[in-house]
């Protein structure tokens, strides 16, 4: 597994192969599936921010969190393009399995809003998972998913993007690691329910037929 140097190295350097350019057009998909406006959303390795921003605009109040401090400056360039928002989106930086970031977005949450708990369980409403499942390599696939049950409402959703779907690479050569969402339905069981599943509409000419949008609930 690339630890965080290696991500770091790849922001310093400015080797980001996996970057789009822009956000993902399956974003524009999840109105008509799911609410968005004023839920406050996490988009974990996030990089350069598009999908964050396009949620924004759509009215989500979004978190961004990345590994590599070098990943901030990116982001915050990329941001200008998408201005003005209702809510700009915040990035952290930090491990999606650590838990600095989550009390200082506990901390955040604290201040926006009365209705909060005075708690560190400050949890998200939603997720935003796109070329991150595919960053991890397959043994962390039941803590990804255990770690959004611990940061997500019980009531919450993971709206992942899952790529690549890419029968023929080898397991262990990554990342990306290639996904196959009839194995993540297998593996997640009890602890995640999936409610939605379909190719999205429209997926970048590199990636097509390689996507899948699956949404999944939290099991309790
Ligand atoms: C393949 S890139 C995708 C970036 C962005 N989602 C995109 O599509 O342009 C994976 C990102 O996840 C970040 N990352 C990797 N492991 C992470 C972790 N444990 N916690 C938070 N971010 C992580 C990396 O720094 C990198 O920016």
């Amino acid at each position: 597994m690339p630890d965080a140097k290696t991500w770091e190295d790849h922001w310093r350097d400015e080797h980001t192969p996996w970057d789009l350019g822009s956000f993902s057009p399956a974003i524009d998909e999840l109105p008509d599936l799911l609410p968005l406006r004023n839920k406050r959303i996490l988009v974990p390795g996030c990089g350069r921010g598009y999908d964050a921003f396009r949620l924004a605009q759509l009215g989500a109040k979004v978190t961004g969190l990345d590994l590599a401090p070098s990943a901030r400056r990116p982001f915050h360039e990329a941001q200008k393009q998408f201005e003005p928002f209702e809510t700009p989106p915040r990035l952290f930086i930090g491990d999606f399995f650590g838990d600095e970031w989550r009390a200082e977005a506990s901390a955040v949450a604290r201040t926006e809003s009365a209705k909060t708990p005075d708690t560190d369980e400050f949890r998200f409403d939603l997720a935003w998972d796109y070329t991150f499942l595919c960053a991890l390599p397959r043994h962390l696939l039941l803590s990804w998913a255990d770690r959004y049950r611990e940061i997500l409402q019980p009531n919450a959703h993971i709206a992942s993007l899952v790529f690549p779907i890419d029968p023929k690479k080898p397991r262990d050569d990554g990342p990306p690691y290639a996904l196959d969402p009839e194995e993540l339905i297998q593996a997640f069981d009890g602890r995640l329910r999936l409610i939605y599943r379909n190719p999205p509409r429209k997926s970048p000419p590199s990636r097509q037929g390689k996507e899948e949008l699956m949404i999944w609930s939290i099991i309790d």
